[in-house]
C-alpha cells in the first residue's frame, strides 16, 4: 500500500496569488489544540503579539517578548497541517536596525519552522522588509492602525479620517508593497481608503476593521469566538460565545463537586475482583 502524500501547507506565494481570486481566511493561533480546530478552515494562521493581550492579560502588545513567540509559534506549527502560518515580530525587536530584525527573524524561523514573519510600520520599515525579504525571510506587513505604536499614535483610533493621514497609510502601504512583502495588515482604517489601497498593491491586504474591499480578512481568535470579552471593537463580530459556555460548565462543575455528585460511579475506580 502507497503512503499518501504528506500534505503541504500554504505558502506566502500561496496568500498572494488569492488576490483578485478569492478573499484570502486568516485568523489569529497561540495553541495548539486551538490551532487543530482553526486550521482546516483557514489559508493563513497569524501567531499575533495580541497574544499578550489575549492569553497574559497586558494592557498592550508592547511587553511580548521573542520568548514568547517562540513558544507560542512552536505550539501552533505541532497543529498546523494546512495553513500558511506567519509568527508576528514583537515591539523591539526589529526596529533598531535590519540587521536586528534579520537576526529576530532568523531565529524565530529556525525555531519555530514557522513560513515568515509579521512586522509593523510604513516608510520607515521598507528598507528592512527589503533586505529580509531579499534574504529569504517572507514579510508580511502591517500598516493603518500598529498596536505597538498606541504609546505615541495616542491609543487605539481608527486611521485614515483626515487627508494628512490618509496619504501617510497610503505612502505606508505603497512603500512596504515595493519593498517585497507577500500581504500587508491594513488595520482599523477606513473603508474607501483601504479599497483604493487594495486596487493598488501587488500584496494582498488583509483587513482587519478596514472593510470588505480587503483581500482577505483577519480577526484574533478569541475575539471572534466570544472570549475575549474586556472590549468589543466595532469590527469585531462574535461568531459564537464561549465565555459563557466556559462559566456555565464551570458553575455546573463546582455545584457537582459540592454536591458530592461528581465523580459518579462511572468516574470512580473500583478494586478488580480477584481472578
Ligand atoms: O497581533 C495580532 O493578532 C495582529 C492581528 C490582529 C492583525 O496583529
Amino acid at each position: 500500500m502507497s503512503t499518501p502524500p504528506r500534505q503541504k501547507r500554504l505558502t506566502p506565494d500561496d496568500i498572494t496569488a488569492l488576490k483578485g481570486v478569492r478573499p484570502a481566511v486568516c485568523l489569529t493561533a497561540y495553541t495548539t489544540p486551538m490551532t487543530r480546530l482553526l486550521d482546516p478552515h483557514c489559508d493563513l494562521l497569524l501567531v499575533g503579539d495580541s497574544l499578550g493581550m489575549v492569553l497574559y492579560g497586558m494592557e498592550t502588545t508592547v511587553g511580548v517578548t521573542v520568548e514568547m513567540m517562540i513558544a507560542h509559534g512552536q505550539a501552533v506549527m505541532r497543529g498546523a497541517a494546512h495553513a500558511c502560518v506567519i509568527v508576528d515580530l514583537p515591539f523591539g525587536s526589529y526596529q533598531e536596525s535590519k540587521e536586528q530584525a534579520f537576526r529576530t527573524a532568523a531565529r524565530i524561523m529556525k525555531e519555530t519552522g514557522c513560513d515568515g514573519v509579521k512586522l509593523e510600520g510604513g516608510e520607515e520599515m521598507a528598507e528592512t522588509v527589503a533586505f529580509l525579504v531579499s534574504r529569504g525571510v517572507p514579510v508580511f506587513g502591517h500598516v493603518g492602525l500598529m498596536p505597538q505604536q498606541v504609546n505615541t499614535a495616542g491609543g487605539y483610533r481608527s486611521k485614515g479620517h483626515s487627508d494628512k493621514e490618509a496619504d501617510k497609510i497610503r505612502r505606508d502601504a505603497r512603500a512596504i508593497d515595493q519593498a517585497g512583502a507577500f500581504a500587508i495588515v491594513i488595520e482599523g482604517t477606513v473603508e474607501p481608503l483601504a479599497r483604493e489601497i487594495t486596487g493598488t498593491l501587488s500584496a494582498a491586504t488583509i483587513g482587519i476593521g478596514a472593510s470588505p474591499a480587503c483581500d482577505g480578512q483577519v480577526l484574533v481568535s478569541d475575539d471572534m469566538l466570544g472570549l475575549f470579552n474586556d472590549f468589543k471593537p466595532r469590527f469585531v463580530k462574535h461568531y459564537a460565545d464561549l465565555a459563557a459556555v466556559i462559566s456555565q460548565a464551570a458553575e455546573d462543575y463546582a455545584a457537582e463537586v459540592r454536591a458530592r455528585s461528581f465523580p459518579a460511579p462511572e468516574h470512580t475506580f473500583q478494586v478488580r475482583p480477584k481472578k
